[in-house]
């Protein structure tokens, strides 16, 4: 083969390449349509709230320090209940599941939920007197309050916040 054939036939293989080349790129080009815009304003904002930190310290200006923002995230509002909210829900929430038994009606001795003759004198005794009673339980003058109520599976701070909410609905 001489140079000169051997430049036509390459040049021939080069020109076919080529061409099949833009075929494919063609078909690709059909198949799969127009790449869309990657990212736009409205993705760049979406990003951008999405992988903000949630929590921001302020330092040396007049603005409040905030340590979480919270209420802002309802992620965050979901894994961190707002503090002011849970325990009162937890109290009525263990009330109504075991307290409920012997102080909804005032029976075997106990002080009746809301009474407030009834628990004024115990109130009088202080708050963290009547968490360590209900906690531990006790034998009164009345009757005999059972430890947690009698139910076990109660954390102290369930019975305490139960404690809180009865307190709470009886002065
Ligand atoms: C089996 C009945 C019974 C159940 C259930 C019960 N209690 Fe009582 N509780 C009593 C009785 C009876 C007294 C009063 C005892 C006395 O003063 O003689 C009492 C008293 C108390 C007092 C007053 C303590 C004091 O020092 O005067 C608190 C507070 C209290 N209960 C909290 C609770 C909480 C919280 C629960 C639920 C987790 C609960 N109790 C469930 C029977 C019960």
């Amino acid at each position: 083969m001489t140079d000169r054939a051997f430049f036509k036939s390459f040049a021939g293989l080069i020109g076919a390449l080529v061409a099949l080349t833009v075929v494919i790129f063609i078909i690709a080009q059909m198949v799969g349509g127009k790449p869309s815009k990657v990212e736009t304003t409205a993705d760049a904002k979406a990003v951008a709230e999405r992988i903000k930190p949630v929590g921001e310290v302020t330092v040396g200006t007049a603005e409040p320090v905030r340590a979480v923002e919270v209420s802002s995230n309802p992620v965050m509002e979901a894994i961190i209940p707002s503090a002011q909210a849970a325990p009162a829900d937890k109290g009525k929430t263990v009330y109504e599941g075991t307290c409920v038994a012997c102080h909804g009606g005032g029976i075997a001795g106990a002080p009746k939920f809301g009474d407030k003759a009834a628990w004024a004198p115990r109130i009088a005794l202080g708050i963290k007197t009547l968490h360590q009673q209900a906690i531990k339980g006790f034998q009164g003058k009345t009757g005999m309050m059972p430890p947690k109520g009698g139910n076990m599976s109660l954390s102290d701070a369930d019975v305490m916040a139960a404690v809180d909410y009865m307190v709470g609905h009886s002065k």
